[in-house]
C-alpha cells in the first residue's frame, strides 16, 4: 500500500519523482520522502505530516539548493507497517554511512534476527523499520567491492518476506537497482529526448498511474527479478543472475480519467461513473446465439462444464460482491458455491481439487490476502480465475483466467464503481456457468442479460435523486450507531452500506442478515437507534418487514430502501430511499447506490475527506 517511484536520466528527474508520488496518493500514506543524486552525492528529504506529507515534501525539495537538478532519484510514500509514522521511519532509509538509500514496500519477515546480527557487527540503527536491514546488508556487500546489483542480489538471498524495492548508492551515480517478490513493481523507459542526443529516462514505480504520460514502454517485474536502471537502459536478471526478457505491460489507462472531472472529490465522481462502469463491463459480452464472449477467461468451456464446486475468495467490498454472486451462481447453475474472506481461506484447509473453480474478486488485483488464497487454490490444482479491474495485475497474471471489470481507475479509497462492476461481471460469469451446466436455455440467458443492460439506466435514476438522499443523510448527522439489515441478496447490500458508512464517516455501522436480529443484536435496539433496511421487493420482503416491525416497536428510527411506488413499505419507514425495481438477483446493483450516497453525504457533511479515509489504503499488500 505504500508507493514507490524512481527515475534516472540525463536531465533533472525531480519533477518525475514528486509528480509520480502525487499520482500514487490514492494508495494512502502517512509520510513521504525522496533521495536525489547529483554528482554522486545523495541528498535526502523526508516528512511525516500525514495526508499533507506530499505537499510538505515538495516545499522542502523546492527550497533546497540544486535539489531540482538531480539526475537520479527514488521516492516513497509510506503507510506504516513497522514502527511509527515518523520522519525517522519514512523512506528512503539509509545505511550507517548515508551512502546507500532504499525504498521498500512489503515486509521483511526475518528483520529482527538480521537486525540483531547487524548490530552485533557494529551497524548503528537509525529507524524502527524492517526496511533498514536492507540498507545495512547492501552496505556490507558493497564493502566487499561488488557492484550495486550484486550487492542487492546477495542481500535478497538473506531476507524472507515480501518486497518491492529500489536502491541507489553514492558509488554508482546514475544507477538504480530494483527488485520484487510479491509486492508489485513496474519499470519503464522513456523515449530519447528531442533530437535523440539525450537518452530517455529509465523509470520505476509500484503502480502504473505514476508513470502514465511519461512512457508507454512499460514492463512488469516478476517475483525474484532484479532490474538495473540507467539512463536509456533497463536490464533484468533473476535472483540467480540469469538475464531475462521482462513481460510487457499493455497500458490503456489515461491520466485524464484519473482527474476529478468537476466533482469535489474522486469518490463523488466515481459514484457518478457507475452507469458507465456497468455498461463498459457488459460491452460485447453476449453473442447473437445467446452464449457469452469472455475472451480473457482462458479456461475452456469443457473445463468449466466439469466444475462441480465453486469457491469465491475476496476481501471487503469485493467480498460483498462475491456474496451476491454466490446467490446468483447457486440459483442459476445449481453449483454448490462457498464464499470465504480471503485471509481465512488458506488457513482453514479448504477441500479443493481439479474440478473446483476458485474465483478471486479484487478491484486492484494486488490484495495480498486474496492473491495468497488464489495461490493456495492453484496448489490444489483448482481452476483459478480472477475478477479484476487492473489489466496485468498480479492476480491477473497468476490466474488461469481473468474477467476484467472495465470500471476505469478508481482513486477514492472506498470502492464504489468497481464494486458495482464486480457484481455485474460475476453475474455474467454466473450466466455463463449456468449455460455450460445446461441449467439455463439461451433465451433465458438473453433475457437476463437484457436486464443487466438495463442496470445503467436504473442506477442513473437513483443518482438523479441524489439531493433527496443527501437531505435524509443530513438528518442523521449526530447519530453514532447504525444497524443495516437485509435478507437474501439484500444482506450483502446491508453489509456494503454499513462498510461504506463506517469507512468514511467513522461511525459504528453494523450489517446483519435481518433474520439474525433476534439472535442477539436486537438487545441493542432502543429509542434513538437507527436501522437502515433493504426492503425492496425480493422473495423475502414479507419476512423483512416483520423484522422492521420488531425494531420499530422497540423505538428505532427506520430508514428503508424501497421500490418506487411501494407505499406499503414506505408506511413503515421514517425515511425512504427510493429505487426502481429490477430482477431480484440483479437488485443489489441498484439498491446499494442510495446507501453509497447516504454514506458519502453524511461523511462530507461531517467534514471528512471521503477520498482518503483515515487508516485505510486503496491497495492492501500486507497480510
Ligand atoms: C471498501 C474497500 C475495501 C476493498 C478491499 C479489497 O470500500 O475498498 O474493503 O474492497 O480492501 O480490495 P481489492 O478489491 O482491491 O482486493
Amino acid at each position: 500500500m505504500c508507493g514507490i517511484i524512481g527515475a534516472t536520466g540525463q536531465s533533472a528527474v525531480t519533477e518525475i519523482l514528486l509528480d509520480g508520488l502525487a499520482r500514487l496518493e490514492y494508495r494512502g500514506y502517512d509520510s513521504a520522502g525522496v533521495v536525489l543524486q547529483s554528482d554522486g552525492d545523495l541528498w535526502r528529504a523526508r516528512v511525516a505530516t500525514g495526508t499533507r506529507s506530499l505537499e510538505d515534501l515538495r516545499k522542502v525539495v523546492d527550497g533546497a539548493p540544486h535539489a531540482g537538478e538531480a539526475l537520479t532519484g527514488i521516492g516513497h510514500t509510506r503507510w506504516v507497517t513497522h514502527g511509527h509514522p515518523t520522519e525517522g521511519n519514512a523512506h528512503p532509509i539509509m545505511d550507517c554511512s548515508g551512502r546507500v538509500a532504499v525504498v521498500h514496500n512489503g515486509i521483511i519477515e526475518n528483520w529482527r534476527a538480521l537486525t540483531a546480527r547487524l548490530v552485533s557487527d557494529g551497524h548503528v540503527r537509525n529507524s524502527d523499520t524492517d526496511t533498514e536491514v536492507l540498507a545495512h546488508l547492501v552496505e556490507e556487500e558493497l564493502a566487499t567491492g561488488v557492484s550495486l546489483v550484486e550487492a542487492v542480489r546477495a542481500t535478497l538471498r538473506e531476507v524472507n518476506g515480501t518486497f518491492a524495492l529500489a536502491v541507489v548508492c553514492e558509488g554508482e551515480p546514475g544507477t538504480i537497482v530494483a527488485a520484487r517478490r510479491v509486492s508489485p513493481l513496474v519499470i519503464g523507459l522513456a523515449e530519447a529526448g528531442a533530437g535523440g542526443e539525450e537518452l530517455g529516462e529509465a523509470l520505476l514505480a509500484s503502480d502504473i498511474p505514476a508513470l502514465i504520460g511519461r512512457t508507454r514502454r512499460l514492463w512488469a517485474l516478476e517475483d525474484d527479478q532484479i532490474a538495473e536502471l540507467r539512463p536509456g537502459s533497463v536490464r533484468v536478471t533473476t535472483l540467480a543472475g540469469k538475464e531475462v526478457e521482462p513481460s510487457v505491460l499493455n497500458v490503456s489507462r489515461d491520466l485524464e480519467a484519473a482527474e476529478k472531472g468537476g466533482h469535489p472529490d474522486f469518490m463523488g465522481k466515481e459514484i457518478h461513473e457507475q452507469p458507465r462502469a456497468i455498461s463498459d463491463t457488459l460491452l460485447d459480452r453476449l453473442l447473437p446465439d445467446g452464449t457469452f464472449a469472455l475472451d480473457e477467461l482462458r479456461i475452456s468451456d469443457e473445463d468449466l462444464a466439469r466444475v462441480d464446486k465453486v469457491f469465491i475468495v475476496a476481501c471487503g467490498s469485493s467480498y460483498h460482491a462475491g456474496l451476491v454472486a454466490k446467490y446468483a451462481i447457486e440459483h442459476w447453475s445449481r453449483l454448490p458455491t462457498e464464499i470465504d474472506i480471503a485471509s481465512e481461506f488458506r488457513y482453514r484447509d479448504p477441500v479443493l481439487d481439479e474440478r473446483t473453480l476458485v474465483i478471486g474478486v479484487s478491484q486492484s488485483g494486488e490484495t495480498i490476502d486474496t492473491l495468497q488464497a488464489m495461490r493456495e487454490a492453484r496448489q490444489w490444482s483448482a481452476k483459478v480465475l480472477v475478477i479484476s479491474n487492473v489489466v496485468d495485475s498480479s492476480m491477473a497474471r497468476e490466474s488461469d483466467g481473468v474477467l476484467y471489470t472495465r470500471a476505469g481507475p478508481e482513486v477514492g479509497v472506498a470502492s464504489t464503481k468497481t464494486h458495482l462492476a464486480q457484481i455485474v461481471a460475476l453475474e455474467v460469469l454466473a450466466l455463463h456457468l449456468a449455460q455450460l451446466h445446461r441449467r439455463m436455455p439461451p433465451a433465458d440467458a438473453r433475457m437476463l442479460f437484457a436486464s443487466l443492460e438495463g442496470l445503467p439506466g436504473l442506477v442513473k435514476e437513483v443518482l438523479d435523486r441524489e439531493e433527496q438522499v443527501e437531505k435524509v443523510a443530513r438528518k442523521f448527522l449526530d447519530t453514532r450507531d447504525f444497524f443495516f439489515l437485509g435478507r437474501h441478496v439484500g444482506y450483502p447490500v446491508a453489509l456494503e452500506g454499513a462498510l461504506k458508512l463506517k469507512e468514511i464517516s467513522y461511525v459504528r455501522a453494523e450489517g446483519y442478515p435481518a433474520g439474525e436480529l433476534k439472535h442477539g443484536p436486537i438487545a441493542l435496539i432502543e429509542p434513538g437507534a437507527v436501522v437502515v433496511g433493504v426492503a425492496t421487493r425480493t422473495r423475502l420482503w414479507e419476512k423483512m418487514m416483520g423484522n422492521v416491525a420488531e425494531v420499530k416497536s422497540r423505538g428505532a428510527t427506520v430508514v428503508l430502501v424501497a421500490n418506487d411506488g411501494d407505499h406499503d413499505t414506505a408506511e413503515q419507514a421514517d425515511e425512504v430511499l427510493w429505487v426502481p425495481s429490477t430482477d431480484p438477483l440483479l437488485a443489489p446493483v441498484v439498491d446499494v447506490v442510495p446507501l453509497q450516497l447516504f454514506a458519502y453525504h453524511l461523511a462530507r457533511a461531517r467534514g471528512h475527506d471521503v477520498d482518503r479515509p483515515r487508516n485505510l489504503a486503496k491497495t492492501v499488500t500486507v497480510e
